[in-house]
């Protein structure tokens, strides 16, 4: 199946599917991100939106997009906040937005799906302020190393997302090509993780 096709698919139970990674991510989200106030946000790969309304709390605006379209059609449903504008667009493609426009770029379990992290992070370099900020989370790759991908269950049969496994190399040396610099790198476990593996890495990195 293909990528967007499988969340169009994964989008009716994506929010209420059991998913450790998921409630992981949010809640470090929040935890990183909540003492920030900026101006405005772009949030790439935003899904049902588990994280913008958290986002729009913290901005003046947010745009927020994703190539699937039933997975921002639920984002809609549930965000209401008048400060937040979704958009449907294919991140691997140049982002329809101005240069220096945003302080804040966040990307929260997207980029295990993208091959080209050097396009990703030249484009938020790109649409970043000097001095803003760009947040990534991703699925930790000790976990990709022993075979573990984004999956859902449709029918009692474990449907696995095409997925690129990216090193913690290939994070810092494509963000310190794009004028990033590391600010904070955390990993993070579940609390009664039987195996060890952290579940989640998370970057927060600065725009020189
Ligand atoms: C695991 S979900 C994460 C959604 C949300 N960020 C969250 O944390 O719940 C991955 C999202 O990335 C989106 N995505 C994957 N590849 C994309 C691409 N090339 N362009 C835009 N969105 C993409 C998918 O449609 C999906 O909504």
């Amino acid at each position: 199946m293909e990528i967007k096709d499988a969340y169009n698919n994964w989008s009716s139970t994506y929010d209420d599917d059991k998913n450790l990674t998921r409630d992981l991510d949010e809640k470090v989200t929040r935890k990183i991100l909540n003492p920030l106030k900026v101006k405005s946000t772009l949030e790439i790969g935003c899904g049902t939106g588990k994280n913008t309304e958290m986002l729009a709390k913290i901005s003046g605006k947010v745009l927020a997009i994703d190539f699937s379209e039933r997975m921002i059609e639920r984002a809609k449903e549930k965000i209401k906040s008048g400060n937040v504008e979704f958009k449907t667009a294919d991140i691997t493609n140049k982002w329809d937005v101005p240069d220096d426009s945003f302080e804040l770029i966040t990307c929260n379990l997207v980029l295990e799906h993208i091959e080209n992290l050097d396009f990703i992070f030249a484009e938020a370099s790109r649409s970043l302020v000097k001095g803003g900020n760009l947040f990534v989370s991703e699925l930790h790759p000790f976990r990709q190393y022993v075979g573990k991908k984004a999956n859902f269950e449709r029918e009692g049969e474990k449907n696995e997302i095409h997925s690129l496994v990216h090193n913690i190399s290939d994070f810092l040396n494509s963000a310190a090509r794009n004028g990033f610099t590391l600010v904070k790198l955390d990993e993070w476990h579940n609390d009664n993780n039987e195996i060890k593996l952290p579940r989640l890495i998370t970057f927060l990195f600065n725009k020189k």
